[in-house]
């Protein structure tokens, strides 16, 4: 058992993947360079714990013993002196992740596991000025990286064999579902499949071919219900693959393959209509509301985490 993970930068994934830890009974310390970030994070986290103990998933008193294990600190040595697995949650800047390993590097213990959170980087890159490159590894989480199970896990061929077990372990007795990449791609697994989707749901929102509520409608109570349990690998094997043969040589010619963002999308951010944070995406958002919707967001992702920790 790790006796103590630092989890740094605790914005709006951070904070999260801490709550992760501290739940599964570890020590973690939560470091960000801001005072107020840190005050934040523990005020979202046991809201967050409010709504799991709401649901039955946790007893009243876990709320403080969880909060109580978390320790918050500006000062990165006493974050990462004593720390058994670091995991790095700050922006997604190149230059301030590996700035960050090399002073991490110079202060914590010589078999300390570094993980970091990117969406993007490949771990070769990330590692590119490391010390020791064969201790660091990729944890993805997915937001709201709390309730999500899933967390891609992208190792090297360098990285050593206990580094990723002890990784995979952790997670699993977490709670999480980890998946391992046995190659480096840009975006992983879930942004790939993902952006594929949204790429041609917005194709469809610039044919004019149903309304934005229908398009999504069309993802939420079809694939996306049946997806929670089947993946669209299986779902070709339920569908058949020769069926599933003549859907594809039909429909792929007519898909969206275009190579950069869409316009709605690029018309909209030069406009400052960046969604639920500036109040207008391509729905509208009422400040008073808002809350609401995310809230209303995280309890349904709350009873599908408790429907799959019964599977
Ligand atoms: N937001 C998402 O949905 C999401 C999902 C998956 C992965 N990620 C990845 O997670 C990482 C963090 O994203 P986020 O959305 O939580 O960002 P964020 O901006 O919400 O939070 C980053 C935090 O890091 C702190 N910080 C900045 N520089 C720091 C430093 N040098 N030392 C310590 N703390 C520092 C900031 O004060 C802030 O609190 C990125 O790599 C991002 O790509 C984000």
């Amino acid at each position: 058992m790790m006796k103590q993970i630092t989890v740094i930068g605790a914005g709006v994934m951070g904070h999260g993947i801490a709550q992760v830890y501290a739940t599964a009974g570890h020590n973690v310390v939560l470091y960000d360079t801001q005072k107020h970030a840190l005050e934040n994070a523990l005020k979202a986290i046991r809201k967050s714990l409010e709504s799991f103990f709401e649901i039955g998933m946790i007893a009243y008193n876990d709320i403080d013993e969880i909060v109580n294990r978390i320790r918050t600190t500006t000062d990165l040595e006493d974050a990462v002196r004593e720390s058994d697995f670091i995991t790095e949650v700050v922006p997604e800047i190149l230059e301030l992740k590996q700035a960050l390993y090399e002073q991490i590097e110079s202060i914590c213990k010589p078999e300390t596991i570094i993980a970091s959170n990117t969406s993007t980087f490949p771990l070769s890159t990330l590692t590119a000025n490391a010390q020791k490159k064969n201790r660091m590894i990729i944890t993805h989480f997915f937001n709201p990286g709390q309730i999500v199970p899933l967390v891609e896990v992208v190792k090297q061929d360098i990285t050593a064999k206990h580094v990723i077990d002890e990784t995979v372990q952790l997670l699993k007795e977490a709670g999480k579902t980890p998946v391992i990449l046995q190659k480096e791609i840009p975006g992983f697994i879930a942004n790939r499949l993902q952006a594929a989707v949204v790429r041609e749901a917005f194709s469809l929102v610039e044919r004019g071919v149903a309304s934005i509520e229908d398009i999504d409608l069309a993802i939420t109570h079809g694939p996306g219900f049946r997806w929670a349990f089947v993946g669209p690998i299986e779902t070709t094997d339920f569908g058949g693959l020769d069926t599933w043969q003549r859907v594809l040589d039909q429909l792929c010619p007519n898909l969206d393959d275009r190579k950069s963002a869409p316009d709605v999308i690029n018309n909209m951010v030069a406009n400052g209509q960046l969604g639920v944070k500036s109040g207008k995406g391509l729905y509208e958002y009422n400040p008073d509301t808002v809350l609401e919707r995310i809230e209303e967001r995280d309890r349904n992702f709350l009873k599908l985490l408790q429907l799959k920790s019964v599977e």
